[in-house]
């Protein structure tokens, strides 16, 4: 950092679509992530619509989430569909043996469902695999999808819920090499195979199946599965989660962390690039035509639960590293767009790097949301590729690339181009060549905050949030832009 970074833009060669989905959300029945996140019910004090917090479907809303995996997660692999239908006050209350507590069950498939129409995301299923059956499954998708005067259609009906819902992806088990049932692969490919032959779609609404995948970098997972099942998978998951410290029994502050582990951090997320490259390498050995997605459904920073979240399990803060975090992340994403088709962070609200944060009636946005609102110029864009030289951040014996950057092309023509400054202390002159683009005015946001631990609190909710940004300029060609320190940058260039 210090002297001029060269970024080239290849305009002029367009590579894969950068799938809206790619900006999912993961929500799962645990701690405050669904109850008091996003469901209150209909008789709460807080402004709601038909029970779920108003000022939180409007956050959602703002940043056009594309889809929403539920209802977990290992809760998932434990979950009986028909607990969640029917009227609340009758409904089941269950042990949640996954994350502690009790699930009253008040938030279920109408509930789900309805939500995804509301904001308009697509609807991603996880099924019950551990303790479930293809028969409780294909049930739940005759429940939802089902038009005509079937038995199960008739309850949907007399639940409230006439028309059926569109049903998008399923998810075949949660890490059925973990929590959803601690299988080999051999043997969870054939149980993928067995309940994959009972997901029955209805006509012209295909539902895209996706197999549980591997844990970070366990490629023999993916290698097996996809050798022994691909012919039946339209994609396959990978979850992988930051953890500052690289110790799952102790991962760090989510607010108080010094230089090292905002470095660790980084070099976690930059790891995504290599993980993506070996399971995609693995899965070209059966799928060369790419026919296959990668969904990464569970990615993120996971930190120790902040003190005195008490119960709500996995509620961590979120500060400025955790958006330099997510948007290398989604740069990765970017640049792997042939092969990921969808991601879902975790979690949406209230659990591990979510978007939103709530307290009873208020509620805050993000670093991470920042990210994600100012990004999402780049759903649906034309991935075009780009080159950086000459950034390198440092820090004791590690360095890193001090400078992330992606490209991409709307449907209406306008290039985004976003550039994240890892480096904590030092500003970057960078000089954007565009490639093939004949282009003329630029316009820009910034995302950056005094300190590395910089954090949106309830009581003071604008520490870290985008302001306009007029450090680039063109001139003979070249688009130069002054990149402050522990920044992203997201410009619009015509
Ligand atoms: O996101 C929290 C948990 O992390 C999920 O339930 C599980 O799939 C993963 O281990």
């Amino acid at each position: 950092a210090g002297t001029a970074v060269r970024v080239t833009v290849h305009a002029d060669q367009p590579g894969a679509v950068i799938h809206r989905e790619i900006y999912g959300q993961f929500a799962e029945q645990l701690g405050r992530g669904i109850y008091g996140g996003i469901w209150v019910g209909e008789d709460s004090s807080i402004p709601n619509i038909r029970g779920y917090r108003k000022d939180v479907v409007d956050a959602l809303k703002a940043i056009k989430v594309p889809v929403i995996r539920w209802p977990g997660g290992c809760f998932a692999d434990q979950y009986d569909w028909h607990d969640g239908v029917g009227p609340r006050d009758q409904r089941p209350v269950r042990l949640n043996a996954s994350w502690g507590g009790q699930e009253n069950n008040h938030f279920g498939t109408h509930e789900f469902m309805d939500l995804a129409e509301l904001i308009g995301a697509k609807t991603y299923l996880s099924i019950n695999v551990g303790t479930g059956s293809p028969r409780e499954m294909s049930q739940w998708i005759e429940y939802i999808t089902a038009d005509g005067d079937t038995s199960l259609a008739r309850e949907r009906r007399a639940n409230g819920r006439d028309r059926p819902w569109r049903l998008d992806y399923i998810g075949i088990g949660n890490e059925m090499w973990g929590c959803g049932g601690s299988m080999r692969p051999q043997f969870y490919a054939d149980v993928y195979r067995q309940y994959a032959t009972f997901v029955h779609a209805p006509e012209h609404k295909p539902i895209i199946k996706i197999a549980s995948g591997a844990n970070a970098d366990d490629v023999a997972w993916t290698d097996t599965v996809m050798s022994l099942a691909g012919s039946q998978i339209d994609a396959i998951s990978l979850h992988n989660y930051t953890i500052p410290t690289g110790d799952w029994s102790h991962k760090g502050s989510a607010t108080h962390f010094d230089e090292a582990q905002w470095m660790s951090t980084l070099q976690g997320a930059l790891h995504m690039d290599e993980l993506i490259a070996r399971h995609s390498a693995v899965m070209d050995k059966y799928d060369p035509s790419k026919r296959v997605g990668l969904a990464v459904d569970e990615w993120g920073i996971w930190t120790d639960q902040e003190p005195g979240a008490g119960d709500a399990a996995l509620f961590q803060q979120n500060s400025l590293r955790d958006a330099i975090s997510a948007a290398i992340t989604l740069d990765i994403f970017h640049a792997h767009a042939d092969r990921v088709r969808m991601a879902n962070i975790a979690q949406m609200v209230n659990v591990l790097q979510a978007m939103i944060l709530t307290d009873k009636a208020k509620m805050v946005l993000t670093p991470t949301y920042y990210v994600f609102d100012l990004y999402k110029v780049f759903q649906d864009a034309t991935s075009l590729p780009v080159d950086v030289q000459g950034a390198t951040y440092r820090y004791g014996a590690v360095s890193v690339p001090g400078v992330h950057a992606t490209a991409g092309r709307d449907a209406a023509g306008v290039v985004h181009v976003a550039l994240v400054n890892l480096d904590p202390h030092h500003a970057d002159t960078v000089q954007v060549r565009l490639d093939g683009l004949r282009a003329s005015s630029v316009q820009g946001k910034l995302l950056t905050a005094p300190q590395m631990t910089s954090i949106n609190t309830f009581d003071q909710p604008h520490e870290v949030q985008p302001t306009a940004f007029d450090g680039a300029k063109f001139g003979a060609g070249i688009l130069t832009v002054a990149l402050p320190s522990k920044s992203v940058v997201v410009l619009d260039i015509r």
